[in-house]
């Protein structure tokens, strides 16, 4: 295949190790600087610009791109995926994953564990925040961060206001989250490649920083997964659009807590930590999926009219309850079972003879009209009484 690395850093480790991997494995490949694309929508087709000529055509992208270059670097990698260039990560996936907020209401939807977290402007919304997520001490982070900077432990509740009033005061977006104590100064750093991880690492911070961060001094050990933290760690990945992550994660007292799932992973800490071929598992993977290029399902098969797809939900169904997919009364219905979710096991193309069990999840393809009915009636969300203080409206900003 052709494969381009979008890097500002050809000298870098991760780019060098990419490389080198395509090289070997006998791929074209090239490292272009993200910010010497031009986007051309001039013409009836997109197109794209590197430094001032015609791109030629590529069947793949490995996008690294760097926090501080996030908009015009997403645009670039928006511009491949208009030209059918298959790329690991959308822009979509990188944009959403870099804002820890964002992330972090995508992840809820979902049942990833995540530590508990809080976003507020108002000067008198922090002190119940604070209380809402486990009181002091607390966790404050800017939405932006990398590599610990902006992440800070504030022992107490008037420290925690303080800070995050002076951060506010610079037009500087904060989060409060619960401080995770169990494990302080540890967590999990997960390299998923696809639906599998590849390679993981424990990183435990020095002295009595509580930040693992390899750049804030942290020191890496390998080690084997629980299904718990890979499947968490895979979903997560999933979720935000991304097939090449590295997912941080506390280990909670009940499992997994899901911190960040970052877009452009570096390579070296965790492949000096587990002595694995990081790198050849991303470009090998990349190699399989050129040929099979991620489509949008809902948009594509919505195209003819009345048909659809839909999740039907089997305890909602209760007549479905112990029948064989064949005893559904689907197929007569004119509805195709494309997937069975059971838990977080997926079983494709599940055949007539497979049985139904309550809470499975069926993802159907077949009349609206038809899955109208089965579908589950929408979330009403439980209601958590809390009195405001009265407050005159202010105007829009
Ligand atoms: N809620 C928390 N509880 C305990 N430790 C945390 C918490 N959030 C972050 N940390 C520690 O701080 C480090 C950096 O936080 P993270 O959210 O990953 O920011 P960054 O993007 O800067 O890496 C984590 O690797 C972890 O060691
Ligand atoms: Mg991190």
């Amino acid at each position: 295949m052709k494969l381009a690395i979008l890097s500002r850093a050809p000298r870098a480790y991760s780019t060098q190790r990419l490389r080198a991997a395509a090289v070997q494995r006998g791929h074209d490949v090239k490292v272009l600087n993200t910010l010497r694309f031009a986007i051309d929508l001039s013409g009836d087709e997109p197109d794209l610009q590197y430094r001032g000529r015609q791109l030629s055509d590529y069947d793949a992208i490995i996008p690294r791109i760097g926090a501080s270059i996030t908009y015009f670097g997403t645009a670039v990698v928006r511009q491949f995926e208009q030209m059918d260039v298959y790329t690991p990560n959308t822009a979509n996936g990188i944009s959403n994953a870099r804002d820890k907020l964002r992330a972090t209401q995508i992840l809820s939807r979902h049942n990833i564990g995540m530590p508990a977290t809080a976003f507020v402007r108002n000067r008198a919304d922090v002190r119940p925040a604070i209380e809402q997520v486990g009181g002091a001490p607390v966790v404050i982070k800017l939405l932006e961060g990398t590599q610990g900077i902006g992440v800070i432990l504030a022992p107490e509740v008037k420290t925690a206001e303080a800070i995050i009033e002076t951060l506010q005061s610079t037009k500087q977006n904060v989060l409060i989250q619960r401080f995770v104590s169990e494990s302080r100064g540890r967590d999990i750093r997960a390299l998923v490649v696809g639906d599998r991880v590849v390679a993981a690492m424990r990183r435990r911070a020095r002295g009595d920083e509580f930040r693992s961060n390899v750049h804030r001094g942290g020191t890496v050990e390998r080690v084997e997964l629980s299904p718990e933290y890979a499947q968490a760690a895979v979903r997560s990945a999933q979720i935000m659009g991304l097939r090449v992550a590295g997912v941080d994660m506390l280990e909670g007292d009940d499992g997994p807590l899901v911190m960040e799932v970052n877009s452009s992973p570096g390579l070296q800490g965790i492949e000096e930590a587990t002595q694995l071929d990081v790198a050849g598992a991303i470009i090998d993977y990349i190699a399989g999926q050129v040929a099979f290029p991620e489509i949008d399902v809902r948009q594509r098969l919505s195209v003819s009219t009345g048909y659809g797809v839909a999740e039907l939900l089997v305890h909602t169904n209760a007549e479905l309850v112990g029948k064989t997919l064949g005893e559904s009364g689907l197929w007569e219905r004119d509805i195709t079972v494309l997937t069975l979710h059971r838990g977080t096991a997926v079983i494709p193309n599940p055949r007539k003879g497979q049985l139904l069990e309550s809470g499975d999840r069926l993802l159907c393809f077949g009349k609206l009209e038809e899955m109208r009915s089965m579908i589950p009636e929408r979330r009403r969300r439980r209601a958590k009484v809390r009195k405001l203080p009265a407050e005159p409206i202010p105007s829009e900003e």
